[in-house]
């Protein structure tokens, strides 16, 4: 019998978000951690899945993203790569990862394509990093810049605080970003900054703008999973607009299975196996 032929979608690719922004379109990101909700999300339409270091935060209960090795990086990694069929699947390089030096970098990043499955890193700094870049391009390792509020500089900046405020800061985000794409980045996360500035910045370049906390003129938005479906701990961002509480709706789920246990109401009869034959055997021994 032959089977019907499934048509795979269309894998977006590097190439591709670079052009977005040529083409008028709007790249959508959202960091993902795992299997299910990675197949969720790419089934949604999202064109990009980072598997960000904030699952240091949103998944591990670190406190900040400093303690992410990167055996865990790609556990996670390799999870939503087997779910993505559609999605560019971003491995996010975590601390230490890259800025001990190019062969440390270039090593860690190949391994996020060769053992995670991923078609691209990301790595978090600005002008600092444009030899580096360069290096992982070499290395054919295609870059996702970072710039802003970058959480892995979280003790020189004094903690996770806005970015660019001042007119000279706002020059040297610009200066940054331009020097990453002049380095080959193929899109820039900007995080944590006044509207202005990332105006600004995706004025100075023509690769895509990933906005978080960067304002509406950016060419696209990103944001943390946990945040947008109310699953994370605390208050959200300012930035990120919740549109579901699934922590609720958890904890909600989770309180009456307990009560359904305590009262006997669970399992129910259409909740369970029977066995005859163990029966009738009972049976049988007693007569
Ligand atoms: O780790 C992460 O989730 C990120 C996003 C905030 C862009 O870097």
């Amino acid at each position: 019998m032959t089977r019907p032929s499934v048509t795979p979608p269309t894998r977006v690719t590097v190439p591709e978000v670079r052009a977005a922004r040529a083409g008028g379109r709007r790249i959508v990101m959202l960091t993902a951690y795992d299997y299910p909700t990675a197949r969720i999300l790419d089934d949604a339409g999202i064109d990009i899945l980072l598997v960000g270091d904030s699952l240091g935060n949103t998944v591990l209960g670190y406190e900040s993203t400093l303690p992410v090795t990167m055996e865990e990086m790609l556990h996670h990694t390799r999870a939503v790569a087997r779910a993505a069929r559609r999605a560019l699947v971003v491995g996010d390089m975590p601390y230490l990862s890259f800025q001990t030096g190019r062969r440390d970098a270039i090593r860690n990043a190949g391994r996020f394509l060769k053992e995670g499955g991923a078609a691209a890193v990301k790595i978090e700094g600005g002008r600092k990093r444009a030899d580096l870049v360069r290096a992982l391009l070499d290395a054919e390792i295609p870059v996702m810049g970072h710039i802003g509020l970058t959480p892995q500089s979280v003790h020189l900046m004094g903690g996770y605080r806005v970015q660019g405020k001042k007119v000279d800061q706002a020059r040297a985000l610009v200066d940054d970003a331009v020097a990453l794409e002049e380095a080959g980045v193929f899109a820039l996360v900007l995080e944590g900054m006044p509207e202005n500035a990332g105006r600004a910045i995706t004025e100075a370049v023509s690769i895509p703008t990933l906005g978080i906390g960067a304002g509406r003129f950016c060419d696209g938005q990103v944001l943390v999973f946990h945040d947008l479906v109310g699953l994370g701990e605390g208050t959200p961002p300012k930035f990120a607009r919740r549109y579901a509480r699934i922590g609720d709706e958890i904890a909600a789920a989770v309180g009456r299975f307990i009560a359904d246990v305590r009262d006997g109401s669970f399992p129910s009869e259409a909740e369970i196996y029977s066995a005859p034959a163990v029966v009738d055997q009972r049976q049988a021994g007693r007569s």
